[in-house]
């Protein structure tokens, strides 16, 4: 029977602003699905979308829009970047998938009848953002340790999970198992932040929020995003339904590879409810490193919109073709470890490698063919000089790529690849073909030479199958090879005397880097500019569009601050008494950050005055002062630019 292969991606918030670090898990687990399928496994490529959530919810309530309605086109996109990219995924799964939700709601009724889950009330802290719970402790100066933001203060009636319960079978999973969470460095940071010291039982359910699976034995609580999503990589297989022929042939899976900022989720929640479940634990968890700009992981709420556009994988694959962006990604990324994006690197990883080292080997092969031997590849000589040593390279590839991919070394498999591409250009230079096609008595050597030659970009061209889908296939349909081979064909020799070649026009262009960059710079400014320009308030804000009427429903006016005082027990707020025309209001503000109450006195400022008033602190608030906040969460106050006495309108 057939070798059988499950790996999965993480699945994708459905956030539209996708910059290529969240291409690069994905063409990871591409490479790794199409080179054991290649290798005749039977493989199951799973990725697909996590739509429950608070921050979908919010998301589409600033919209005006229904969650379906937010999550549908942006579904819709992603699945489009994974065709751009030739992701060949057996099956997109999306967490509002009926089947999914039916095995969600499964998964929590089994846990309940066996008593792993269980009610009581959650008091804690919470990150939208990131859809995760934090404990005091771990929080990293009263900020998500992960993300850098604010959390919130939750309290609620909540389901919990006994994951205290399974803390020392976890341990044991690690210590039984070196493999199952790779690289070994994670394991390290698992049982130092988390296991050693003790689990505590996790929150798994919510009542204030509505966009999610609702739990069967108590339909007002909604599935934590978490479990929820996570389930997918056993809901995608028919768990727990009377179809579950896929469950029962691939789970468990091979290998869940991950970005490393999510691995504790896969390597300690998710083993833990499987275990409840009393279902095998995925093989291998890899927590893959990041993607870096200049230091940062990219991601939609650090990056300005002017970087993420230089890293757009649309914008990329349109300009530089699939190949190009799938290449960069699985070869200049040390595996496990982040790698820095810069648009000069990526150009100039496929010059060197691909319009160079690659596309010259093939065309410098197929011109020699076709001006000697009018398009019809010679016959295969006897070998001679330096022809042994590339044969022997070209048939011990494939142990050393096979080693290298079981090894999840995507970048290593690669340049295993191109060292023999690199010794095939320097046997050209041995050989002197130019110099053998001036005599005609050496003809048949010429003959074997190209024959060599044909044959090492043949093989390549198989083993590059999993990394460049479009080259390559190109490659092996010019030598008149079935596209569609497999790695049964690579012995050395395959090619049959006399077959066609056709000489392709370059398959990677070389690139002219200066003039690309200030190009892409240009284009970036003309999207930014259009952008500014053209787009409705709605779409710049993200906000639903308010008529005129809306808008004049908030009354704005002048103030000025006659006496400021900070807050007893706060340290954001400052208490403010505001001189507004005639009337003096009391107000506080969340400011004492970036004001010290004695600059503030004096200032003018604008002020929400028709504000219900609420208590902060124990402290009325009869308003609101305006400030301006940057990208990092700095204020600053809005005031009138020339002097206009207070009591004055803002309109
Ligand atoms: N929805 C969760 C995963 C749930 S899995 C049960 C999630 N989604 S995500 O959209 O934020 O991230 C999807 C994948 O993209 C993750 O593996 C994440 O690590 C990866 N990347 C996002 N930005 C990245 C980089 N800059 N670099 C490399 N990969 C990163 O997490």
């Amino acid at each position: 029977m057939a070798k059988k292969y499950y790996i999965t991606t993480p699945i994708y918030y459905p956030s539209g602003n996708w910059h290529i670090g969240h291409c690069y898990t994905t063409v990871i687990c591409d490479a790794l699905a199409r080179f054991h399928k290649m290798k005749g496994e039977e493989v199951f490529f799973l990725t697909g979308t996590d739509e429950h959530g608070q921050k979908v919810e919010k998301e589409a309530k600033a919209r005006g829009v229904s969650p379906m309605e937010f999550v549908d086109p942006l579904v819709a996109q992603l699945k489009d970047m994974w065709r751009l990219l030739d992701i060949s995924y057996d099956r997109f799964i999306r967490t509002t998938d009926a089947d999914h939700v039916a095995c969600v709601q499964k998964i929590y009724q089994k846990l309940y009848e066996s008593g792993d889950i269980y009610k009581s009330e959650y008091t804690g802290r919470y990150c939208t953002p990131c859809e995760a719970f934090w404990t005091e402790t771990q929080l990293k100066n009263g900020r998500c340790p992960d993300c850098g933001r604010e959390v919130t203060l939750q309290k609620e009636e909540s389901y919990f999970f006994r994951l205290s319960k399974y803390a020392p079978r976890i341990l044991k999973l690690y210590e039984d198992n070196p493999e199952f969470l790779q690289p070994g460095s994670r394991i390290n940071e698992m049982v130092n932040n988390f296991l050693k010291a003790g689990l505590q039982d996790l929150c798994v359910s919510r009542t204030t929020v509505k966009w999610g699976v609702p739990l069967p034995f108590d339909p007002k609580h909604c599935a934590y995003v978490w479990i929820d999503a996570l389930s997918n990589y056993i809901s995608a297989l028919g768990y727990a339904t009377q179809h579950d022929e896929l469950y029962r042939k691939f789970w468990p899976a091979d290998l869940h590879m991950v970005g490393k900022e999510i691995v504790r989720f896969h390597a300690i929640i998710w083993p833990a409810i499987l275990m409840a479940l009393g279902e095998p634990v995925p093989k291998q968890i890899y927590g893959h490193g990041w993607l870096l700009i200049d230091g940062e992981k990219l991601s939609k709420s650090k990056q300005e919109e002017a970087r993420r556009q230089l890293t757009d994988p649309y914008q990329l694959v349109k300009r530089y073709g699939s190949d190009a962006v799938r290449y960069y990604l699985l070869r200049e990324i040390p595996f496990g470890s982040d790698g820095e994006y810069t648009t000069e690197r990526f150009l100039g990883r496929v010059n060197a490698d691909l319009a160079n080292d690659l596309g010259n080997l093939v065309s410098r092969t197929q011109a020699m063919i076709a001006q000697n031997f009018g398009g019809k590849l010679p016959a295969r000589g006897p070998a001679e000089g330096p022809d042994a040593e590339l044969i022997a390279m070209c048939e011990a590839l494939f142990g050393k790529v096979d080693a290298d991919m079981a090894a999840l070394n995507a970048p290593e498999a690669l340049s295993d690849i191109f060292a023999v591409v690199d010794r095939a250009n320097k046997y050209i230079d041995e050989t002197t073909p130019w110099l053998l096609a001036k005599d005609p008595a050496k003809k048949a050597r010429l003959g074997a030479v190209l024959y060599n030659l044909a044959e090492t970009v043949r093989i390549c061209a198989i083993l590059l199958k999993p990394f460049l889908t479009k080259a390559a296939a190109a490659v092996l349909k010019s030598f008149s090879f079935d596209e569609n081979a497999g790695f049964d064909t690579l012995a050395f020799g395959k090619l049959k005397e006399g077959a066609a070649v056709e000489k392709l026009p370059p398959v990677f262009p070389r690139i002219d880097i200066k003039k690309q960059l200030e190009e892409v710079e240009k284009l970036v400014a003309e999207q930014q500019n259009a952008a500014r320009s053209s787009a409705h308030p709605a779409a710049a804000s993200g906000k639903a569009p308010v008529s005129i009427d809306d808008f004049s429903a908030i009354e704005l006016k002048v103030g000025e601050v006659i006496a400021c005082e900070k807050v007893a027990k706060s340290e954001k707020l400052l208490h403010e008494t505001v001189k507004i025309g005639t009337e003096v209001r009391s107000v506080v503000s969340g400011i004492a950050k970036f004001y010290t109450p004695e600059e503030m006195v004096g200032k003018k400022v604008v002020v929400v005055t028709n504000l219900k008033p609420v208590k902060l602190c124990g402290v009325l608030s009869e308003g609101m002062i305006l400030c301006a906040e940057d990208a990092s969460g700095n204020l600053a106050l809005v005031s009138p630019e020339r002097d206009v006495a207070s009591g004055g309108t803002v309109r």
